[in-house]
């Protein structure tokens, strides 16, 4: 089982070619997470895939919180032990000790280590860090994040116990401040420009954390639940919503898969 979160699509690109290639199956955890789903249905045995996005130099805070509530359930009724583990981040700027963190919550709760770990370059889509990239540069990042990725595949299929993920030296010490419990909740920075929202209801619906609401046919944020994810901001049709003032005139990014995928990722959440 491979699960992922993803929310402008890169890591979903990666955890679908990773789960092409090896056969494996995936769980979107953005979508169980929405649907307040934390049973996570396995074969004894079997291989676990973690694949998410590196946010703030750890990782997003539903994956910690969905872990945290979630459970394995076996088909033997015993304690899940994956006969093989591993974890990918997929990263936009530089990487730092995201996984060390992931791993230690998961030993933590579920007694699983990862046999091998690995970075896998993509597309900064962190809108009030940096303007995400023009077209040309995007796709050129997006090829790499694909040959990355098909080599991530091989190992995995050969049980590899490569650990890659050691992100940089500045990485890992940002990780030291960002790598903690509580993460942001950003929500008094969104913004919705009532004269372009449409009233379509995309952002409540793509959502993973439900925090979004529609109030008078617009969206209000509410709860203390968002991951950052930023899926609103990159994905509303109208660009209708910012964060603060400065992602004004800066481009939205979402990974190609998404716009091919339309139907498929508006019905699982992402
Ligand atoms: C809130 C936030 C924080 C981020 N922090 C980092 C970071 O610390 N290091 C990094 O290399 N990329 C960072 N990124 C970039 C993402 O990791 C990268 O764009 C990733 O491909 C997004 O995956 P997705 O398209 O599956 O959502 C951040 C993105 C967001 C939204
Ligand atoms: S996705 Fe954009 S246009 Fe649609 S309801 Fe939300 S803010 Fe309005
Ligand atoms: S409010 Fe926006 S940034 Fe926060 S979790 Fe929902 S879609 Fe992601």
């Amino acid at each position: 089982m491979i699960v992922f979160f993803s929310g402008t699509g890169n890591t979903k690109m990666a955890a679908q070619m990773i789960a092409e290639l090896t056969g494996d199956r995936l769980l979107d955890l953005g979508a169980a997470y929405k649907a307040g789903d934390f049973d996570i249905h396995v074969t004894q045995g079997e291989d676990l895939g973690i694949v998410f996005p590196v946010y703030r130099w750890s990782t997003p805070r539903i994956v910690d919180e969905f872990f945290r509530k979630a459970s394995f359930v076996t088909n033997d009724g015993k304690a899940f032990a994956p006969g093989y583990s591993y974890a990918v981040d997929v990263y936009g700027y530089f990487p730092g000790a995201e996984v060390k963190y992931l791993e230690k919550l998961m030993s933590s709760r579920f007694g699983i280590s990862f046999d091998a770990t690995f970075e896998v370059p993509s597309v900064a889509n962190c809108i009030y860090v940096s303007n995400p990239p023009r077209a040309e540069r995007q796709k050129e990042q997006i090829a790499k994040e694909a040959e990355t990725v098909i080599d991530v595949a091989r190992a995995v299929s050969l049980h590899s116990n490569r650990r890659e993920a050691k992100g940089n030296l500045l990485g890992q010490l940002l990780s030291k401040a960002t790598g903690t419990e509580e993460k942001p909740r950003p929500i008094n920075q969104f913004r919705v420009d009532l004269t372009r929202c449409v009233s379509c209801s995309t952002c409540e619906k793509l959502c993973p954390t439900n925090t979004i609401v529609m109030e008078n046919g617009h969206p209000a944020w509410q709860g203390g639940d968002c991951t950052e994810c930023l899926a609103c901001v990159h994905l509303c049709p109208a660009e209708a919503i910012d964060y603060g003032s400065i992602s004004k005139g800066r481009r939205r990014y979402a990974n190609p898969l998404l716009k091919t995928d339309k139907k498929e990722h508006e019905s699982v959440g992402i």
